[in-house]
């Protein structure tokens, strides 16, 4: 059975590959996203050093110029998407969207680098500046204090997650224009965002559109700034391995110290006392959201010291059969089929389990792998799955799962190695 998964995942990759990217599934997210892209790469690394950083290369070539890496790259009109290119109004190289999504490319282009030293050497030579100016951007214009946000939750990769509730309840979505949504044509509607949600995104996707994209009015103006784990932690991962990289070449490396230094102090932010996790914090309201996400489980891959995360992974290890959910089943807000507010995705369950590896806790890695590989190969390759039972949700045939399925989760195929973040 599983034999039979490595090489349908190999077929998934091939079929969503389009050249030079790859989309994420056919229909449903018809053009090049970031993060996904990234797992996309590692999928490719198994088979196809060439094509792996091929595809880091192609989503590079979409930075705009203040270093911003969009979360979306149209590279083809396709009607059957949408918000689309004229939606968004990007004002990059490429006709993009206009928000950025996790930055976990540095972290795979030393994955990359490891596996492919001779030929890798100057693929990465060529990317540590984007590499460095994309990380830049983030902490001028999302950092608050070395805390990270997101301006629309689209970027934070978790569209619907609990934590944008409460922002989101203080917005009126006025002046948003009739649109009709594409994604419930290709997916249930229960297991997707709620037209509430879909105002609110729109809504602030025009105030983006009409500033044109102007970070610094942006900043000001919007009512949604939020600092969300996700992005905090992904950010300091990715600077340790920049930082890693950038000493082996003899690059700048004062500056992304300085940044790490901030972050680590900065994270400390998103500990809510109250729960005892890291959560989101809104900075219009300072308030936090109260969630526990599969976002807070990052905490160990970001390498922040303590173990304080740990109560809480083996009291939801022991409440759902596939875990990471999205959201704590035991949160109000917790629904296990729709999307982030409860489903099971395997890329955030490979981030998760390479931080607990790295901090030592190989037991609960290992669980956390072999449930991930479980439901995988009982299930197939979806978006994302029902923790009780791992029913598949979402779109079908998805880039990412059988990226991390090839690289991680599968007991018959090499695991990924990445050095540890130091
Ligand atoms: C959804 C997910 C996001 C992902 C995108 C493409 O918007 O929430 O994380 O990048 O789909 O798969």
């Amino acid at each position: 059975m599983t034999q039979m998964r490595d090489s349908e995942a190999r077929v998934i990759l091939d079929t969503n590959d389009k050249g030079s990217y790859t989309v994420p599934t056919a229909g449903l997210y018809p053009y090049q996203w970031n993060w996904d892209s990234v797992f996309a790469a590692v999928g490719f690394s198994e088979y196809d050093l060439a094509r792996a950083w091929l595809e880091l290369e192609t989503l590079f070539s979409g930075q705009w110029d203040n270093g911003m890496v969009p979360h979306i790259l149209f590279h083809q009109v396709d009607p059957s998407y949408f918000p689309g290119p004229d939606v968004w109004g990007g004002i990059g190289p490429i006709p993009s969207s206009g928000i950025s999504q996790p930055p976990i490319a540095a972290t795979f282009v030393r994955c990359l680098w490891a596996q492919d030293r001779a030929a890798g050497e100057a693929k990465v030579r060529a990317l540590l500046p984007r590499l460095r100016d994309w990380h830049r951007w983030f902490i001028t214009w999302r950092g608050e204090g070395g805390a990270i946000c997101v301006t629309h939750p689209w970027e934070s990769g978790r569209d619907n997650a609990p934590d944008w509730d409460a922002p989101f309840a203080a917005i009126n979505p006025v002046g948003v224009e009739d649109y009709r949504r594409r994604d419930i044509t290709f997916v249930d509607e229960d297991e997707r965002p709620r037209h509430y949600d879909y105002d609110r995104y729109l809504y602030l996707v025009k105030l983006g559109r009409e500033s044109h994209w102007d970070e610094a009015h942006i900043k000001e103006v919007s009512p949604f700034r939020v600092a969300d784990p996700t992005m905090t932690f992904t950010l300091l991962r990715a600077n340790r391995d920049l930082l890693a990289m950038s000493r082996e070449l003899g690059e700048p490396t004062d500056e992304i110290e300085g940044w790490i230094a901030e972050i680590e102090a900065g994270a400390e932010q998103l500990w809510n006392p109250e729960i005892d996790a890291y959560d989101c914090l809104d900075i219009r309201t300072g308030q936090h959201s109260g969630s526990i996400s599969n976002a807070s489980f990052l905490s160990w891959y970001a390498g922040l010291g303590g173990d304080r995360m740990l109560p809480h992974l083996d009291r939801i290890f022991a409440a759902t059969r596939y875990a990471l959910p999205s959201t704590d089943p035991d949160h109000p807000a917790y629904e296990p089929r729709r999307y982030w507010r409860g489903p099971v995705w395997a890329i955030m369950n490979m981030l998760v389990g390479m931080g607990l590896e790295e901090a030592g806790h190989s037991d609960r890695a290992e669980e956390l792998r072999r449930r991930t590989g479980e439901m995988i190969s009982g299930n197939g390759f979806a978006e994302y799955f029902d923790p009780r039972d791992g029913t598949p949700a979402g779109g079908r045939n998805f880039t990412w799962t059988a990226a991390v399925w090839l690289a991680w989760a599968s007991p018959t195929t090499e695991r990924i190695t990445c050095p540890a973040s130091s």
